[in-house]
């Protein structure tokens, strides 16, 4: 089901396969329209699905990945990135590894330079040189965070050095043996980057996005809620499973 909210487009899937799939075609939609697109991409549990995909797409020759240029929203501080939990070697297991993106236009912040400040100039000159990022794909934090933008962020922010919020420690916790191996910092692009972005995609599953989810596109703009931002985007499609929509269904009115 799809729907019009403050100039956004909400679209509702009643599985987390199922907007998984929505989110691969409109990738492969924009890479089919523009073979060197600039595509943002996220890590975390909830793009695995879209990734999956995008991969058996690529193996079916619906795309073709070799121009498309990548930009990550974000890394971890000093974890190396051979590291399982780095989020560069996530996105070689998920994605890099398994089409033939060009590994010089795929591009992560380095957590572990010795200048972390030098990094993010770099990163946002990268981008800029690129010219716009044309789809952004985010997913959002049990905070309200984007990338790694937590509560109280600065919306002008570009790429930075941040102190992960303690939700995030303990969300993230899952993935490391425990909170205390998951680190403090990271390096994110900011919420400039993502405004300047031409099309955002934004993904949420399940019950435990559900009560964010709400707040981000019912409550007021404001950096207690970073994604909130989205709301003056002009080329947002949010996608929900049933479970992450439940407390916005009762609000919404067909279009
Ligand atoms: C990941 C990122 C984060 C995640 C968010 C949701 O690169 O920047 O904003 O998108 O923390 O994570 P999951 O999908 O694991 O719930």
């Amino acid at each position: 089901m799809r729907y019009r909210h403050k100039g956004m487009t909400l679209q509702i899937e009643s599985t987390y396969e199922a907007i998984s799939q929505t989110a691969a075609r409109m990738l492969v939609a924009q890479i089919t329209l523009k073979n060197d697109s600039v595509i943002g991409l996220p890590t975390g549990s909830t793009p695995e699905g879209m990734y999956a995909y995008l991969v058996k797409m690529a193996e079916e020759h619906i795309v073709d990945f070799r121009d498309v240029v990548t930009f990550n929203l974000d890394e971890y501080l000093n974890i190396a990135s051979d590291d399982p939990q780095s989020y560069t070697y996530y996105m070689h297991k998920h994605l890099f590894d398994q089409v033939n993106l060009q590994a010089k236009n795929t591009h992560i912040p380095s957590g572990t330079h010795s200048n972390a400040d030098e990094v993010c100039q770099a990163y946002d000159i990268s981008i800029f040189q690129h010219g716009k990022i044309d789809m952004q794909i985010l997913g959002i934090g049990n905070n309200g965070h984007i990338g790694f933008n937590e509560p109280d962020i600065k919306f002008e922010a570009g790429t930075h050095l941040v102190t992960l919020d303690a939700e995030t420690i303990r969300a993230n916790a899952r993935f490391f043996k425990t909170a205390q191996e998951v680190p403090k910092e990271a390096i994110s692009i900011g919420i400039r980057n993502i405004m300047q972005a031409k099309k955002v995609v934004l993904i949420a599953s399940g019950e435990g996005k559900a009560e964010i989810v709400k707040q981000m596109l019912f409550g007021p703009i404001t950096p207690k809620v970073p994604a909130s931002i989205l709301q003056l985007h002009n080329d947002v499609t949010i996608l929900l499973d049933q479970a992450a929509a439940k407390e916005i269904l009762p609000l919404l009115s067909i279009q």
